[in-house]
């Protein structure tokens, strides 16, 4: 089948760089929130960032932003929004719950032969495809912040994930000029589990008085040339984030993903990173 139009639920960060990217590559888009001032400041966001870092940047003129930003259609009615795409990315907040409960309802709403894909970060595919009739047609599309600018897309199969699903999204995730790799359901994929663990262990240097926050991401950059160290990382993703992570890695993976001590206790003191504008460094 071939995709022309896609709509993306959820229009926050991933949502909205999500709709922007599949525009730019000629796909119409619906994107979908739950109230219109999200969806406006989504749709503000997208025209800011065509115009900063490709207008500006003569990487497209001011005609082809503007073609980008038409394609997009925004659109508060769910329902309505996926009767007429090929292909579903939710974007929404990470609960398996909630998500669980979209894939059974566009399971039934939406037509036999639409794909309907996951943007999660960690979450088991095959777990959230339990709830639908369909499982053969939910995916893993797991992108990564900023949606336009990162150069990968880490492709889950679920266990009923079919072969024909797997190729088209592979297809078109390829056509948004990525680099693909395929993996196989498991809780965190490759790319969550392996951050984590090198966070989470970073995390525990610290607490062990192995070596200084500053220390211990010199290290990282330099040693293996990361452009970030872990606990820089950390504190730019939320630690709350890591967290919760961390939480669902343990329980799906054994203990020793739990997170440590020193994570659970800077989240409940609100040291989130640059969102409450302290965690391992101030802002
Ligand atoms: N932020 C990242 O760096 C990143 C990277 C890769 C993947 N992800 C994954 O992408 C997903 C979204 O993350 P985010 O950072 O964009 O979150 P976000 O909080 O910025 O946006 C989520 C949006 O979903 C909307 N939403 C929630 N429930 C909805 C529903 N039932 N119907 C329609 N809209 C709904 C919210 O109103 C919100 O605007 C999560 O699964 C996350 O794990 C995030």
């Amino acid at each position: 089948m071939e995709i022309k139009k896609i709509c993306v639920i959820g229009a926050g960060i991933m949502g909205h760089g999500i709709a922007q990217l599949a525009a730019t590559h000629g796909y119409d888009v619906n994107l979908v929130d739950v109230n219109e001032e999200i969806l406006n400041k989504a749709k503000t966001a997208i025209e800011k960032n065509l115009e900063r870092f490709f207008v500006a940047k003569n990487k497209i003129t001011a005609e082809e932003a503007n073609g980008i930003l038409n394609r997009i259609n925004l659109n508060t009615n769910r329902d309505e929004a996926v009767k007429d795409v090929q292909m579903v990315i939710e974007a929404i907040f990470e609960d398996m719950t909630l998500k669980q409960n979209l894939f059974s309802e566009l399971d039934s709403i939406c037509y036999k032969n639409v794909i309907l894909a996951s943007n999660t970060s960690s979450l088991s595919i095959t777990d959230m495809a339990s709830k639908s009739n369909n499982q053969e047609r939910i995916v893993g599309i797991h992108f990564f912040n900023p949606a336009p600018v990162m150069k990968l897309i880490e492709l889950i199969k679920g266990k009923n994930t079919s072969e024909e699903v797997l190729e088209t999204s592979k297809k078109f995730s390829e056509s948004l000029n990525k680099t693909v790799v395929t993996v196989n359901n498991a809780p965190g994929f490759v790319t969550t589990r392996l951050i984590y663990v090198l966070c989470n262990e970073a995390v525990k240097l610290k607490m062990e008085g192995i070596a200084s926050t500053e220390d211990i991401d010199v290290a990282c950059k330099l040693a293996f040339n990361f452009p970030m160290g872990p606990l820089e990382l950390s504190d730019l993703v939320g630690n709350d984030i890591y967290l919760h992570i961390g939480e669902y890695l343990g329980e799906a993976l054994g203990e020793k993903y739990n997170p440590s001590s020193l994570l659970k206790e800077m989240v409940d003191n609100n040291l989130l990173g640059r969102k409450s504008k302290k965690g391992f460094y101030n802002y």
